[in-house]
């Protein structure tokens, strides 16, 4: 879905289909020099990350493995609490495993901090992260992040992959979100 279609509910077009594109060849430029004649898997967080690792995936000139992770705060308005469970795991034994978690944004720090302790306790060779977006306003926790597309301000945004109550997913730009829409 291009911008166009929900003009009225974005306050701005943040980053288009095109500026996204660009920054993840460059971010894949990086991952391909520091993994040179490594294995690498790279692990997507659903459900926000799917569209990231697609183009990420394919922007990579190198044999890469995927796999997947899905993780859910517990209940409501927890999400402050930083404790998450795992609603999907790995299919992969990453013992020895050159790990690099992909993400779409990095908010308050929380989930991906999780992670990446519980990702390294499986004995990985090593765990990185790779984020498009991240909110240095909204941090919480410090994360150790390897690859940033963007750091952007502490607002809603939404598009690729980012949603407002399951919508906007598919936007094919990255906007922020107009105040009327979740207020
Ligand atoms: C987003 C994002 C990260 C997490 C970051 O996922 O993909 O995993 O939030 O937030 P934090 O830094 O505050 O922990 P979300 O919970 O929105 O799920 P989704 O990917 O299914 O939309």
């Amino acid at each position: 879905m291009d911008a166009s279609h929900v003009d009225q509910d974005l306050v701005n077009v943040l980053f288009t289909e095109k500026q996204i594109q660009d920054r993840l060849a460059e971010l894949a430029r990086e991952v391909e020099r520091d993994y040179a004649d490594q294995d690498l898997l790279i692990v997507g967080i659903l459900r926000g990350a799917v569209m990231v690792m697609a183009d990420l995936a394919r922007s990579l000139e190198r044999h890469v493995e995927m796999d997947w992770m899905a993780i859910s705060s517990y209940g409501s308005g927890t999400k402050s609490s930083g404790v998450v469970r795992i609603l999907k795991d790995l299919d992969t034994d990453i013992t020895g495993r050159h790990v690099l978690i992909v993400d779409e944004i990095i908010d308050t720090g929380l989930t991906l901090s999780w992670l990446t302790s519980n990702l390294s306790s499986r004995e990985p060779a090593s765990v990185e992260i790779l984020t498009l977006l991240r909110k240095p306003e909204a941090l919480q926790m410090p994360v150790e992040v390897k690859y940033v597309g963007w750091d952007i301000p502490n607002e809603f945004v939404v598009g690729y992959g980012l949603d407002y109550r399951e919508r906007y997913r598919n936007l094919r730009d990255i906007g922020t979100l107009a105040p009327h829409v979740y207020s």
